[in-house]
């Protein structure tokens, strides 16, 4: 990079700013609640990271591991305690491995493959040690999308713990012919290993902050998953941040269950524990029955949810340890409202840390609650934050159909009033490019995240890809991912927001509300999908008082007219629920598929009725108007 000479404080302040540009570090971390914190800790800790050529994790869990706290615990793993130089040790015999028996170059992209497991952990510190770049692939994948993860990457590797073997070797021909090579580990092999040697300085000395640390994959929810690239400064910053913003003491233990090749377990719970010296209980992966045994006798402090995990707990089973913790906070991102009180009265959990960001995105709103006023919000942006900021993170109004930007006469973008939703835009200079995540191997993709013209000719900003809006009191609240939103006798319905409304039902325990396409109508007609309570069946469930229940608490035109009545809801491996499968089948009984039970709210009709072919054909011919 070209960084100014540096010498003296003046260089130092220059390097600063530099750097502050660059990271979008001012705009990434003054949205904490009612206004400003500093961004100077931030900058300041970057800079003397640079100034003293330590920039990688690596470096971070070196100072806690050989100076600052060695036999402090860093991982509680299935009953078993390492402490940080224990795992130092370890770290430092894979690191011997990878450079000597696979011969792991410095820069080089090494593809990692695994479930949770103090392995996987050792492996991912260990390249970033030897000074390799990791790719983090989604354990989950087979086929297509797996080779397309390795091979969009570029990898010789592909390092894979032997427990999911079974994901990989149907497509082992595929990797041969790419001259991949596929290598096993587990905990007997790495406990084999033997050589301790130190991974010399000169394997990191070439690192900079630009250079890319690690590439995770978005979830791949609408194609193949695509490579975000985390650039090094990027990874040590959103550590450092977090770990400040949390407030983490090294007497923490912060438990996740969440998968680590992911973004959130990754950046949020493990490189924030590191910076802190706190300890990680690591979950080998979500389950009602170790949940909270996991968490009760680790005494963890601080537990991590995503997308529907707490949901999922309060529709569980009571368990033993439910009450019988020392949680004081749950943080995480994605908690819907409805789940919100219940969840903190229920696990007696007295504050829920509310984060919104996304791997490929830029800029994070968090909202740490305690009360109700700004519980089921994201953020709360004061006169200050709007007065500092308000240029460089909008909301636009969307066309909810093309979802493209609305334009105004003059051809510009218009900014969405008081709770009036739209897009999240962030505004990008151009020294900041180089700061901003971008898709591996994928200019297609990095560009279309990209929009000029916005309010001038040639500004250029970031689309988030989410809608949200912001009330008269600065709460911002999410409403959907772009795409989720639909239009319905043209009024603009957010499925997050029907979705809350029907969970209300009590005899649903999880619901996923999207738009689908009925020939003869423009926009899209709601329709739920929903899983019945425990212990409640179709003949029990009741149709008529649901019906009530939706015109009641929802506008004439959200209300869904069609119910898909299914076992159970499909996740990605974070717990986000998908849309896609559902959104294309619509309620069309030749391409439904499953056992699932479709009904529909007639328009005459005080309750939900079996939908069936000759409705769909008396809707088709228009002997039936939906309104
Ligand atoms: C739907 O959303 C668009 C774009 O945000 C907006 O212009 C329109 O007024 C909305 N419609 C209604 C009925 O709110
Ligand atoms: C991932 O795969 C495992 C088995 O390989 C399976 O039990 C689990 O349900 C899968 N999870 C997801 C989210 O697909
Ligand atoms: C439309 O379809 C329904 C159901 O198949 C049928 O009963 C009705 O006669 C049809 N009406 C017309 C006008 O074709």
């Amino acid at each position: 990079m070209a960084l100014p000479i540096l010498a003296g404080t003046s260089a130092a302040v220059a390097l600063a700013a530099y750097l502050n540009a660059k990271h979008h570090i001012v705009h990434d971390i003054s949205t904490g609640a009612g206004g400003l914190s500093p961004a100077q800790p931030q900058t300041d800790f970057l800079t003397d990271r640079v100034l003293k050529k330590r920039v990688l994790l690596y470096h971070v869990f070196e100072d806690q591991a050989l100076r600052i706290r060695p036999n402090h615990p860093f991982l509680i793993f299935e009953g078993k305690t390492w402490t940080y130089r224990q795992f130092f040790d370890g770290i430092i015999r894979v690191g011997n491995w990878l450079i000597k028996d696979l011969g792991v170059k410095v820069g080089e992209v090494v593809a990692i493959d695994g479930g949770n497991s103090a392995e996987y952990l050792m492996l991912w510190f260990a390249l970033d040690a030897v000074g390799a770049v990791t790719s983090f692939v989604n354990w989950n994948l087979t086929g297509a999308g797996l080779v397309h993860c390795v091979e969009i990457c570029d990898s010789r590797y592909l390092i894979t713990d032997s427990d999911v073997r079974d994901n990989v070797e149907p497509s082992r021909s595929q990797f041969e012919d790419m001259g991949v090579k596929i290598q096993y580990y587990g905990p007997s092999f790495f406990a084999s290993l033997k050589d301790d040697a130190p991974i010399p300085e000169s394997r990191r000395d070439s690192i900079s902050v630009e250079s890319v640390r690690s590439i995770i994959y978005s979830s791949g929810t609408t194609g193949l998953p695509k490579g975000v690239i985390m650039s090094t400064g990027r990874e040590l910053l959103v550590g450092f941040t977090a770990a400040r913003y949390l407030g983490l003491k090294p007497e923490d233990r912060i438990y996740t269950c969440m998968p680590m090749y992911h973004g959130a377990a990754h950046g949020l719970c493990t490189t924030p524990a590191i910076h802190a010296g706190c300890t990680i209980v690591l979950g080998r992966k979500f389950s009602h029955k170790t949940f909270w045994p996991e968490v009760a006798k680790s005494r963890a402090t601080i537990i991590q949810y995503v997308g529907e995990l707490c949901r999922y707990l309060i529709n569980g089973p009571p368990n033993e340890y439910e009450r019988k913790h020392c949680v004081q906070m749950a943080w995480g991102n994605g908690m819907r409202p409805d789940v919100w009180e219940p969840f903190r009265e229920r696990f007696n959990i007295p504050i829920i840390n509310e984060l919104y960001a996304a791997t490929d995105g830029l800029g994070a709103t968090f909202n740490r609650n305690a009360g109700s006023f700004t519980a089921h919000t994201i953020g709360l942006r004061g006169a200050l934050w709007n007065w500092r900021y308000g240029d460089q993170e909008v909301r636009v109004k969307m066309d909810v159909d093309t979802e493209d930007i609305m334009r105004d006469d003059n051809g510009f973008a218009i900014r969405c009033g008081v709770n009036e939703p739209g897009q999240v835009l962030h505004r990008l200079t151009p020294e900041m490019l180089a700061g901003v995540p971008g898709y591996y191997n994928n200019e297609k993709a990095t560009a279309k995240r990209r929009i000029s013209d916005v309010f001038e000719k040639g500004d250029l900003w970031f689309k988030s890809g989410d809608m949200m809006r912001q009330d008269s009191d600065g709460r911002v609240f999410f409403v959907d991912r772009l795409g989720d939103t639909f239009r319905w006798k043209s009024e603009n319905v957010s499925t997050n927001e029907v979705a809350d409304m029907m969970g209300k039902y009590t005899q649903i325990a999880e619901t996923n509300v999207y738009g689908v396409a009925v020939p003869g109508y423009d926009g899209r007609v709601g329709a739920a999908s929903i899983v019945m309570a425990d212990s409640v069946t179709l003949s029990t469930f009741d149709f008529q008082a649901l019906a009530t229940h939706a015109r009641t608490m929802l506008p004439g035109y959200s209300v869904p007219l069609f119910l898909r009545v299914t076992p159970a809801l499909e996740y990605t491996g974070t717990l986000k629920i998908q849309k896609g499968r559902l959104k294309r089948e619509g309620v069309d009984p030749d391409l439904v598929t499953g056992d699932d039970k479709i009904y529909w709210l007639p328009p005459t009709s005080d309750r939900y009725l079996p939908f069936e072919r000759e409705d769909w054909e008396a809707i088709k011919n228009k002997s039936v108007r939906l309104t």
